[in-house]
């Protein structure tokens, strides 16, 4: 041991190589602690804690030994060629001189202070690098599709790491692994463009979401009115009302569309790897009961696990929602971002959305040139006169493209379905389709007042709506 620390001590090399293990190490304890108390400072805290620092720290170690070794053969070589070995050449500290140990203090405590500092600028520089705007811009055009949809959600206020790494040690590591990778990728350009969805090595809902939200909390029935708008001049109004059972009553007597996610309840199924068609089902219930649900036509290519269901096998876009040209009109219009009383606005602008683009910039200029032709061609008194509408609604119609579609990373609309429901994508309808069958005839049931009741659809002007608005 003394032996060792002598051969340590006596080249520069692996005294180096100390100096920077020890304060790796220094480094990774303090990022680790801070960790510990329960700041979370996002991927890059932990690509430098688990990566970078750690790095360091193995170079550091590598050192001290290749140090020795050099100093060994060095010392051979002098020994063979005839000459006395190299004597050790550091300078000589005298503590017992006064001027010397004051330096040697102050340089220690210059070291501690140093060392604090470079830690906490470490965290500090790391911790912007694990914000929401630093995940959501600084892969810049990789990330902005996700940025965007997700700055437009219910889930605007929730940082990207609460969902997609949430807290503890071990997903930490792992997500950091995977980010570091994504890093790469991104450098060298070797992503899939779009980026792939479903992503499946999620973390599972029970950590995440469910940090936040009580999976079990009685909803009971939900009213749920959409409004939509018709192709015609008038762009008529129509209103569906659904009562969607969402449920959540916790136990064996639980009941809805949240029973799938209680507790005791265990749905699991295979599938492909996009998860839209599925294929076996299994159930277990709380008291045991077993049930497979096999679907008429087996996969073609089944991924390899069984999927237990959670919530993001529905909630699939929480955070990052592209809706269909349809949709955003309707909520444009909805919301008067859009003035409805243009004359066939819908169907004008939805066509406009529709069109093939090269770029956002040919796409922002051809949707101007589209929507103010059709009011010029057909309506030129009403272009005149409301001619600021029609720029609002270029806007508008403009800022929906953007949301949504990106040829540069190759989301086209549709590119991110929801599974939410079934009729913008199969959605519930993967497994409710009534071709899932037990082996005694029991099916996953598409019975329409299994999920909801259909209280109005498509009507302009829904009695029940009105008796609801003044009993
Ligand atoms: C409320 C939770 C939540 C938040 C907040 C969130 N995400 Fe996601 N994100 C998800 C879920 C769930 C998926 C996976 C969807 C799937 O597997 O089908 C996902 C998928 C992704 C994908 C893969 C592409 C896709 O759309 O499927 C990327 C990239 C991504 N998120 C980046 C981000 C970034 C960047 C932020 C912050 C700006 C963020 N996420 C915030 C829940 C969230
Ligand atoms: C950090 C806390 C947090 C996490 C994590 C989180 N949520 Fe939320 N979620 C919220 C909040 C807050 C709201 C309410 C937003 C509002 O109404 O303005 C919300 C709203 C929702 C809604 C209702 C949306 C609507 O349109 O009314 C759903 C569904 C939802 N979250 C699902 C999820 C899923 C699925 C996940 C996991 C992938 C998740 N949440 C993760 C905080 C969170
Ligand atoms: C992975 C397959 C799968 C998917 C996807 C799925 N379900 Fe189910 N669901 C089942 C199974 C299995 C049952 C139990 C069937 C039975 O009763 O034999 C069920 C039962 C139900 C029930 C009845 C629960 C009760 O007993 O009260 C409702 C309501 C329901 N599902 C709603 C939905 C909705 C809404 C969606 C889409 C958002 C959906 N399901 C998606 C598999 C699925
Ligand atoms: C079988 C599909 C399915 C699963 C699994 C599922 N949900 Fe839902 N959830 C729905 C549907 C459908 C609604 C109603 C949507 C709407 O109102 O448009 C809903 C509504 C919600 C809401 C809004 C409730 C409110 O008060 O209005 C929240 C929050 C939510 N879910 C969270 C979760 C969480 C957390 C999980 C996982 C533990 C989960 N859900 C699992 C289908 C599902
Ligand atoms: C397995 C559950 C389930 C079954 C079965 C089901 N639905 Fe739905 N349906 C949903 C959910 C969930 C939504 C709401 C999605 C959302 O939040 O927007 C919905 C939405 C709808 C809507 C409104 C969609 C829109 O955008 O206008 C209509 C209409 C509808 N369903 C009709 C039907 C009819 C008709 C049947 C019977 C063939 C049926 N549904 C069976 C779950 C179901």
């Amino acid at each position: 041991m003394k032996n060792l620390f002598a051969k340590v001590s006596r080249n520069p090399i692996s005294l180096s190589g100390v100096v920077i293990t020890t304060i790796s190490a220094i480094i990774f304890l303090t990022l680790f602690a801070i960790e510990l108390v329960g700041f979370s400072g996002g991927p890059y805290v932990g690509i430098m804690a688990f990566l970078i620092v750690p790095a360091f720290f193995v170079g550091g170690l590598i050192l001290i030994p290749f140090g020795i070794w050099r100093a060994q053969r060095k010392a051979r070589i002098a020994v063979e060629a005839g000459e006395e070995p190299e004597p050790d050449n550091f300078p000589v500290i005298d503590l017992n001189m006064v001027k010397v140990r004051k330096t040697v203090l102050v340089f220690a405590a210059l070291t501690v202070i140093n060392v604090v500092i470079v830690a906490t600028a470490t965290y500090k520089g790391v911790e912007v690098m694990g914000s929401t705007k630093f995940c959501g811009t600084a892969c810049h055009r990789v990330m902005a599709p996700e940025f965007t949809s997700y700055q437009r959600s219910p889930h605007a206020r929730v940082k990207c790491v609460e969902c997609h790494i949430g807290s503890g040690a071990s997903w930490f590591v792992k997500s950091k692994l995977s980010g570091s990778w994504q890093l790469v990728s991104v450098l060298f350009k070797l992503y899939e463009r779009p980026i792939p969805t479903p992503v499946h090595n999620l973390r599972p809902a029970r950590e995440t979401c469910e940090q936040c939200h009580w999976p079990t909390k009685f909803v009971g029935d939900r009213l749920k009115v959409i409004t939509k708008f018709g192709e015609d001049e008038k762009s008529t109004e129509k209103k569906t009302a659904l009562l969607l059972h969402v449920g959540g009553t916790m136990g064996s007597t639980s009941r809805g569309i949240h029973w799938h996610v209680d507790r005791g309840v265990r749905v699991s199924y295979s599938s492909d790897e996009k998860r839209e068609t599925i294929g076996d089902v299994e159930l277990t219930l709380p008291d045991g009961t077993q049930r497979i649900y096999k679907a008429s036509t087996p996969l073609a290519k089944p991924a390899k696990n069984m999927r237990v269901m959670e919530c993001v096998d529905c909630h699939n876009r929480p955070s990052h929602i592209y809706r269909l040209p349809d949709e955003e009109v309707d909520a444009a219009l909805f919301e008067g971002r859009i003035d409805r009383t243009l004359p066939f606005i819908h169907r004008e602008a939805v066509k406009a959305l529709k069109a093939t683009y090269a770029t956002r910039e040919e796409a922002q200029e051809k949707i101007r040139l589209a929507v103010h032709g059709f009011y010029t061609a057909s309506y030129p008194d009403l272009a005149k006169a409301k001619s600021q509408a029609i720029d609002a609604a270029v806007a508008s119609v403009q800022g929906i493209y953007n949301s949504n579609v990106w040829p540069s990373m190759k989301i086209a609309w549709g590119a991110y379905p929801s599974f939410l429901g079934h009729t913008v994508a199969t959605g519930c309808f993967r497994c409710h389709d009534d071709e899932h069958k037990t082996a005694d005839g029991r099916k996953i049931s598409q019975d329409c007042a299994l999920c909801h009741s259909l209280l109005a659809q498509d009507e302009a002007d829904p009695k029940i709506l009105k008796d609801l608005a003044n009993p």
